[in-house]
């Protein structure tokens, strides 16, 4: 079993599949010899070939267990595009391959069926340049296709020992690049990498190859792993070919993401530091934190709410559900409305920000929507003034569901008072309702409830200094017929880590 935290919990990942990792059936040839050279077929059972929507390379990715692989975050954002551009739908990775002009026996390949970019990615460092990828289909794992092992992230690397990259890359001049080559690398200290690349990244990367030598890495190899045994002869992924390929002059090493930096939850503080620099006393009627998302084809999709100057908390729902995922939605054209106050005339204040990235909460499940929960990175950075607000993150990182709450409406700018209820009650109306996730809120026969065009609207409630939260996301329940039935919410205190941290690794951190 395979157990994986990237970055804060982004993703938990439990193989079910019993096949070991790092421990190939067909042995690599490994006797050192100048130059790159053909590997030995299914030596490397951990490389899946990335080809794009038009049937072109776009570089290696590693297995990692049944439905996941890693790879480089630059496949799928650069300057000027970025995931919203690529029709990753229709994008595929080869498994079992080793000649790519002729149908192996052994080759299969699989969908997308998301792509986590690294939130901390940044296309112009090329800091975190990792992404993972998340197949439509099980991946089959046999002989000829295994996952690689992840390093302990206490691992520090081994400055001379020597590795391997393999790839369909013109990495190593073989002649041959029809098949997998490999070359061997070793590993070279933080300080010679420095001379070579001033932009070399100590924290996060890892350098690996030869000053002047006559082997090196191709663009087309980005992606790939470095591959380095460990004392008990199992194969580990050490790095992710990220910059610094140079086939033709190898007078460069190549650089590499330092994945034992990406293997782990990153510890941050929990401390929430109560500087409310935009103390709200008003009532929530003013909406100063509510966003309006309006969808490519100009229809209300629900609401979102600010949170920073280029953050947006949602639900997750509006972007994954039976059948599709965020890759069959246009999101290049959706639009969040704030400053909004009449959904039908432009208000003075009102003004639209486009997306940049959509971060879904990692654990979303579209039956049973636990963790319906999604972050809205907008491209623009959203002005904040009197109209425009972010709301307070709960102060408790625990849940304490309060008694008494109140819900802004977005459509016909509906106010209404909604108290929260116990988990039981809910438990009666929804059988399903997650009490670890999930806060209720609203009446078992009352006349307000939320309607479906509501989803992703906070629940907001006052704190004992006036200041207004986000306690709740409205996710499920809303029946504005009927209104017999309370609303189900997410439970925001048990995602405010969560909310934090992804924030922070996006490069605007909750400030308030
Ligand atoms: C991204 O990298 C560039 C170049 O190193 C740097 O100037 C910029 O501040 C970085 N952006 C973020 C959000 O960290
Ligand atoms: C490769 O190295 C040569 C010689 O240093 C340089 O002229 C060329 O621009 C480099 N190419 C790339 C893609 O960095
Ligand atoms: C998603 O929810 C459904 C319905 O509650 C459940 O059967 C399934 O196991 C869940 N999937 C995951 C991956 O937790
Ligand atoms: C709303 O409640 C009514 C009465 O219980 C029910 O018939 C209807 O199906 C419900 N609508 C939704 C969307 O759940």
């Amino acid at each position: 079993m395979l157990s994986i935290l990237l970055t804060a919990g982004l993703l938990t990942i439990i193989s079910a599949q019993s096949i070991p990792c790092g421990t190939p059936t067909v042995q690599p040839v490994t006797n050192r010899i100048v130059g790159g050279k053909e590997a030995a077929a299914g030596s490397w059972p951990y490389l899946g070939l990335l080809v794009d929507d038009l049937g072109f390379i776009a570089g290696s990715a590693t297995v990692l267990g049944d439905h996941v692989l890693v790879t480089s975050a630059q496949h799928f954002e650069g300057p000027g595009y970025d995931v919203f551009d690529l029709d990753l739908k229709h994008w595929r990775v080869y498994l079992g391959e080793h000649n790519i002009h002729t149908a192996d026996p052994n080759e299969k390949y699989y969908h997308f069926s998301r792509v986590i970019v690294h939130p901390g990615f940044n296309i112009s460092s090329l800091a975190n340049d990792v992404a993972l990828i998340i197949t439509r289909e099980t991946i089959q794992l046999n002989n000829n296709v295994r996952p690689a092992c992840l390093p302990d992230p206490t691992h520090q690397y081994q400055v001379g020992q020597v590795c391997y990259l393999p790839g369909w890359g013109s990495t190593s001049s073989t002649g041959n690049e029809e098949v997998l080559n490999q070359v061997d690398l070793p590993i070279l200290a933080d300080s010679v990498c420095q001379t070579h690349f001033p932009d070399f990244i100590p924290d996060g990367e890892v350098c690996a190859g030869y000053e002047n030598g006559n082997k090196d890495f191709c663009g087309d190899d980005i992606g790939s792993p470095l591959l380095c045994k460990d004392l008990n002869g199992m194969w580990f992924i050490q790095g992710i070919a990220s910059s610094g390929g140079n086939c033709t002059f190898a007078n460069e090493p190549g650089v590499f993401e330092d994945v034992p930096r990406y293997s782990v939850r990153h510890s941050h503080s929990t401390t929430c530091h109560k500087q409310n620099r935009w103390r709200e006393r008003g009532s929530c009627g003013n909406m100063a934190y509510l966003g309006l998302l309006v969808d490519d084809l100009g229809f209300i999709a629900g609401s979102a709410t600010v949170l920073g100057d280029h953050v947006l908390v949602t639900s997750a729902q509006h972007f994954e559900g039976p059948g599709y995922d965020v890759f069959d939605l246009d999101l290049k054209h959706w639009r969040v409305y704030l400053g909004e106050h009449n959904i039908h005339t432009a208000d003075p204040n009102e003004k639209y920000y486009h997306f940049s990235r959509v971060i879904v909460h990692p654990g979303f499940n579209i039956s049973s929507l636990a963790n319906d929960v999604a972050l809205i990175i907008t491209r623009e950075t959203i002005q904040l003034n009197n109209n425009v607000r972010p709301a307070c993150l709960p102060i408790l990182p625990t849940s304490t569901k309060l008694v008494k709450s109140a819900i802004c409406l977005d459509g016909d700018q509906l106010l209404v008072d909604l108290p929260i209820l116990a988990d039981s009650v809910c438990q009666t109306h929804f059988p399903d309702f997650i009490p670890d996730g999930e806060v209720c809120a609203g009446y078992e026969n009352g006349n307000k409830d939320f309607c479906g065009d509501d989803i992703g609207s906070p629940l907001l409630c006052k704190d004992l200094n006036g200041m207004w939260f986000i306690q709740g996301i409205a996710s499920s329940g809303g029946n504005c017929t009927f209104a017999n039935e309370p609303g189900v919410f997410e439970d925001v205190p048990r995602y405010t880590n969560w909310i934090k941290t992804t924030m922070e690794q996006a490069g605007y951190p909750y400030q308030y």
